[in-house]
């Protein structure tokens, strides 16, 4: 009887009591005084210590309610060093394995229940449009299908078999809704967004998990159509709560409630900012210490009345109920960390995920190199590796700035070097294996791997505009890209001659990457694209190996070098995936999660724009983009024929069956990811040409033939009317099946659905 044990407790709780249980605040400072002054029901970025003492002092308040502890645990454990970091939420999405996901979401939830975390800040749902936008690392990438697919199950592998299991946390749908829509990229900006725009595309993932029962949600930062995302009583109340009957806990934004008066400047103090958000819905808010004295102040002046508090508290103490805190407030478990906390079976996983993650984009045979390596006879898997009988050994140069940058391969929220400030010291290097670790590590004795920097990326220099905000907040550091290095590229141009392959690391730095920190550019900065001009006029071939948070606008040199591999930000064990997979002795898999640019002023350049007029290019510039949404090649070749359709006239209540058959052409076994788009031919308003509908990995062996069924509901095949309705038109339509979003490698079969 949960619900009779939250009435007894609000009934005895003062205002003052549920205006602190309302809020959240930041563990790093003045704990004493968030806990015994005001009562907070809520704390985030912590570390054993101040947990210790923020539980102690929960110990002497009146009613002893439980802590609920918060963290930005996005892509493994940031705030706890030695915790496990997969590949970040991007990387993880071009494995396309919701399987995969839902087992690193689990793994993760174990480490951080384990130090006494309860309450994740993830997944993130946001759409990745805009490339300059400084969090497309942390998202899915650019389809609301794939979104809510990945999410869906990380949400499962955070809660696993219910709240009450002791390994379970609570997960964060964010940022709720249309965030990544902002102008030019910037991030936190004016979102100019319609709401049938986000019923279209931006809603769906959330209401995916609304309904499966995602603990709790996030809002944005961004204003739309002038009111801040904090108080959008249409998208909070109308939708999340009314239409889609979400009863989770919401929580803002990092002192969203403080920005509507500092910021956004669209209430006049705290005490009216505080009551807006308690009238809009919002249970938690994040890091504004003046709520407590404005929700005060509001409900002294009858801005507000003390009974509009309760709906919002009495659903924070269900969650705490809920997770069992009042019976066991879940404290650090020493013994479980030690158990848990960045275990081997942990790094397996890693590994095997970022194997997974890496998206081979072209490859002119020199991958995997020598032909690909072979464990030597009488060897387990671990043990010694040799090329093909009658390989001469081989000498690779290994170059670039990011071979051997251990923090900048964990990425963003990982204690990385960028946030040093205000993460922990970063993850101990030697838990982390670079590219250079991974190649030096794995090649037989008799090959050399030779080493060079080449290039730098950027420095830091303070803002010449001061060193704070108008508010006061500090002003981060200016990116200053480095001028290219003669004597650094020299050097690596002599490795490279001197080489029978070089593999360049390049990409960005943790600086251009996160909240706060979107690009004006998507170039390769600093001495990098120097550096592969010159690598590739050596004639040795050359691999790019693309360590980037996102997808970056490349020069020529790395589009025509032999062979180019993203790796996104690939987590500790990314270079021995990297390794594995340059070596022949993982396949590539990986599938973009989104499309890369040719040009920044190609933005935004996502496949399922809505069918425009005058073609699909600029007048000095294609349209098209370098590599679409969905492409990766593999070791080998797969042939997709005879696409044909269980049936073609159909109801609504029907399901699209289509089956299509696969052939191996190749002698490697590979991981093929089969695609189906849906494309309604007639539409009452302007929609998206495809859209995917669903998708299924099959693993074929070299020569392997296989039929693969697809079925999409006709339920599904759905569009946003004018009204701003979600609709199946009837009339005619296509299922397209292929390899990529890329029309010219899809096949076709006709549908009609009737009325
Ligand atoms: O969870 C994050 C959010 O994604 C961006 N602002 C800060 C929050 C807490 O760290």
């Amino acid at each position: 009887p949960i619900g009779a044990r939250v009435d007894d407790l609000l009934a005895r709780m003062t205002v003052e009591e549920k205006v602190g249980q309302m809020m959240q605040l930041d563990a790093r400072e003045g704990v004493e005084d968030h806990i015994l002054r005001m009562h907070v029901g809520s704390i985030l970025h912590t570390s054993p210590e101040r947990l210790a003492e923020a539980h102690d002092l929960t110990g002497q308040t009146r009613l002893r309610i439980p802590l609920l502890v918060g963290e930005d645990c996005i892509h493994g454990h940031s705030f706890f060093v030695g915790a496990t970091i997969f590949p970040t939420q991007l990387g993880m999405a071009a494995s396309w394995d919701a399987g995969l996901v839902e087992q690193v979401a689990r793994a993760t939830a174990v480490e951080v229940a384990a130090t006494g975390v309860h309450w994740t800040f993830s997944p993130v749902l946001c759409i990745a449009r805009d490339l300059r936008w400084g969090r497309v690392d942390e998202t899915f990438g650019e389809d609301p299908f794939l979104i809510g697919e990945l999410a869906s199950a990380m949400v499962r592998g955070y809660q696993g078999t219910g709240l009450d299991d002791p390994t379970a946390i609570l997960a964060t749908a964010k940022h709720f809704a249309g965030y990544s829509e902002t102008q030019g990229g910037r991030d936190a900006s004016e979102a100019d967004i319609s709401r049938r725009k986000l019923r279209s595309w931006f809603l769906p993932p959330f209401e995916r998990v609304a309904r499966e029962g995602c603990a709790t949600f996030m809002l944005g930062y961004q204003t739309t159509d002038g009111v801040p995302i904090t108080v959008n009583d249409w998208l909070l109340n109308d939708v999340l709560r009314g239409e889609w009957g979400y009863s989770g806990t919401l929580i803002t934004d990092w002192d969203n409630v403080g920005r509507m008066v500092w910021e956004q400047k669209v209430q006049p103090d705290y005490a009216h900012a505080a009551a807006a958000a308690v009238k809009a819905g919002n249970d938690m808010v994040m890091t504004t210490p003046g709520f407590f004295q404005g929700a005060l102040d509001a409900i002294r002046s009858e801005l507000l009345a003390e009974s509009d508090l309760d709906a919002a508290v009495a659903r924070i103490l269900t969650l705490k109920f809920r997770l069992g805190l009042f019976e066991n407030p879940r404290r650090p478990d020493p013994a479980a960390q030690v158990a848990v906390v960045g275990s081997v079976a942990h790094a397996e996983l890693n590994l095997a995920v970022a194997r997974r993650s890496l998206v081979l984009l072209t490859n002119d045979g020199v991958l995997p190199l020598a032909g690909g390596l072979e464990p030597a006879p009488g060897t387990g898997p671990a043990g010694a590796l040799r090329a093909a009988p009658g390989t001469a050994a081989r000498t690779i140069a290994v170059v670039g700035p990011l071979a051997d940058d251990a923090q900048t391969q964990l990425g963003d929220w990982a204690g990385s070097s960028g946030q040093a400030d205000w993460l922990p010291d970063g993850q101990p290097v030697e838990m982390i294996t670079t590219v250079l670790d991974g190649l030096r590590a794995t090649v037989p004795q008799e090959w050399a791997i030779t080493h060079a920097r080449g290039a730098d990326i950027l420095t830091l220099a303070p803002d010449p505009a001061g060193a704070t905000f108008v508010d006061g907040q500090p002003r981060p550091p200016l990116v200053v890209p480095c001028e290219p290095d003669e004597a650094l590229i020299a050097e690596a141009v002599a490795a490279a001659r001197d080489a029978d392959y070089v593999v360049a690391v390049v990409g960005d730095r943790i600086e251009l990457v996160g909240e706060g920190r979107s690009t004006a550019t998507l170039e390769l900065i600093g001495g990098q694209i120097a550096l592969l001009d010159a690598l590739a006029a050596t004639g040795t071939p050359l691999v790019v190996v693309l360590l980037a948070s996102k997808p970056l606008v490349l020069p020529d040199s790395a589009l025509d070098a032999a062979a180019l591999l993203w790796v996104a930000n690939p987590g500790m064990q990314g270079g021995q995936a990297v390794a594995e997979v340059l070596l022949g002795l993982a396949e590539p898999s990986g599938r973009l999660p989104v499309s890369f640019a040719r040009h920044v002023g190609q933005q935004p350049t996502y496949y399922n724009q809505v069918r425009g007029q005058h073609g699909d290019r600029y007048a000095d510039l294609t349209q098209r983009p370098a590599f679409a949404f969905g492409e990766g090649l593999s070791y080998t070749t797969v042939a997709y024929s005879g696409l044909r359709l269980a049936a073609a006239d159909l109801g609504a209540g029907d399901v699209v069956r289509g089956s299509v058959t696969l052939a191996n052409t190749g002698d490697r076994p590979v991981r093929e990811t089969v695609q189906a788009y849906v494309s309604d031919r007639v539409t009452s308003v302007s929609w998206a040409d495809k859209e995917l509908k669903a998708f299924r990995q099959v693993d074929l062996a070299p020569g392997e033939t296989a039929t693969v069924t697809i079925e999409v509901p006709v339920a599904d095949c759905t569009i946003v009317d004018a009204a701003g309705t979600r609709v199946v038109e009837p009339g005619e339509f296509e299922l397209l099946v292929g390899p990529s979003s890329r029309d010219e490698t899809l096949l076709r079969a006709e549908f009609t659905v009737r009325p």
